[in-house]
């Protein structure tokens, strides 16, 4: 169906599943075990009542803000994740394509499909980036990758280290749809990433576990942060957090290390590694509960599960900086590459800013608990 025609994010995942390759859909479609966190993602927000206000001028209303102390123009933008090129020659480059007219940040993964360079070659002098890292067992190969991050800093101004998966997950409709090892190898980067993924044809495992491969489980606060330090001198976001002990660590450490961490984004990846992990709105109330402070010291980033405009809203007013989408943006590639990418994004950015107004709000800096009900998911 035509671009224009699809109206939210469910229409557009519909059309993207006509497009794409069955194996390519349940890859992106997966996550952990019943895939309860990744449902819940979404009826946490669901649950939360808006509290609008009425009688406002809110003839205009701006999105605009600062993530990290770079300007973009809305809190939306698109996590990293692996493989865009599975969904549509176009890959993370029409991504950052189909972004760029909304002032959009992107983060682009350690997986992805096309190179870092490739990924920005195109993109709008004042696009922001970050790069998301996995750390490998062979610490030289990340070594070798930060070092070649910081060589295109113009464009990539922070380093996301994602933490919430130090071992692969059980993910059945991935591992069902078994692997085509030369779909993977089509859409490596590099040569050498072929001759990698084309020397490990193992059909019994899925993309998730196949992309997996090399990845070190043996992070902690004491060596891991250190070790990163030394090998670059970009700000450094934590990717994963799911508690607020977790939240209060990474601010803690923020306050005695200046120049490290400079956020951390509340996610559980989708539901794609631990089923039943909390959806990041609950994190984030959590936060609110326990340790306020932190908001003060670093920025607190979202994603998981968003599916409008509102729940984005919700997310900022629990105190959230940022709020990104990972498998919409990959959707929206699917439905029609760069083009379904901006549809994606137009539809989000027009809910939200229709939902400011709604609320009597005619800029982002306004938001607020004073305009959420949290009743029903506190209720326990
Ligand atoms: C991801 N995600 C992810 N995260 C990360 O840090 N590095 C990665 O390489 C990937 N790869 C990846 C692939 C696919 C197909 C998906 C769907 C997700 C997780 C991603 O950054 C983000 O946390 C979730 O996608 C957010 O949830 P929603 O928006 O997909 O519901």
């Amino acid at each position: 169906p035509p671009l224009h025609t699809l109206l939210n994010l469910d229409e557009i995942e519909a059309a993207a599943k006509t497009q794409i390759s069955k194996k390519c859909w349940a890859y992106y479609f997966s996550a952990a075990d019943d895939l309860h966190s990744k449902y819940l993602n979404n009826t946490a927000y669901r649950n939360i009542l808006l509290r609008p206000r009425v009688f406002v001028d809110v003839t205009r209303a701006s999105t605009a803000t600062t993530l990290l102390g770079h300007k973009v123009a809305t809190p939306l933008y698109v996590s990293p994740a692996a493989m865009a090129r599975l969904a549509h020659p176009d890959g993370e480059a029409g991504i950052a394509r189909g972004i760029s007219r909304f002032g959009a940040m992107q983060i682009v993964s350690h997986n992805a499909s096309m190179t870092p360079e490739q990924i920005v070659a195109d993109a709008a002098p004042d696009q922001v980036f970050g790069w998301q890292l996995y750390v490998q067992t062979s610490r030289a190969k990340s070594e070798a990758m930060l070092a070649r991050i910081g060589k295109l800093r113009d464009r990539y101004k922070f380093v996301v280290l994602t933490l919430d998966a130090p071992v692969p997950s059980k993910r059945e409709h991935d591992e069902k749809a078994g692997i085509e090892t030369q779909l993977l190898v089509e859409s490596s980067k590099s040569e050498e990433e072929k001759a990698k993924k084309g020397g490990r044809p193992d059909s019994s495992s899925g993309v998730g576990q196949q992309l997996f491969w090399g990845t070190a489980a043996d992070l902690t606060w004491d060596t891991t942060l250190p070790w990163l330090a030394k090998h670059t001198d970009l700000p450094i976001v934590l990717k994963g957090i799911q508690t607020h002990e977790d939240a209060y660590l990474a601010a803690q450490y923020a306050r005695k290390n200046p120049g490290s961490i400079k956020a951390v984004i509340l996610s559980n990846h989708g539901g794609r590694s631990l089923d039943t992990a909390p959806p990041a709105v609950h994190t984030l109330l959590e936060i609110r509960k326990y340790c306020p402070e932190v908001f003060d010291i670093i920025e607190v980033w979202v994603d998981g599960g968003i599916r409008r405009g509102t729940d984005i809203v919700k997310a900022l007013c629990l105190g959230a900086k940022a709020v990104g989408v990972g498998r919409a943006a990959l959707w929206g590639l699917g439905a029609g590459g760069w083009k379904g990418v901006e549809r994606t994004f137009e539809i989000l950015q027009g809910e939200i800013e229709t939902c400011m107004k709604m609320m009597g709000v005619t800029d982002i800096s306004e938001l607020g608990p004073r305009f959420i009900n949290t009743r029903v998911v506190e209720r326990d």
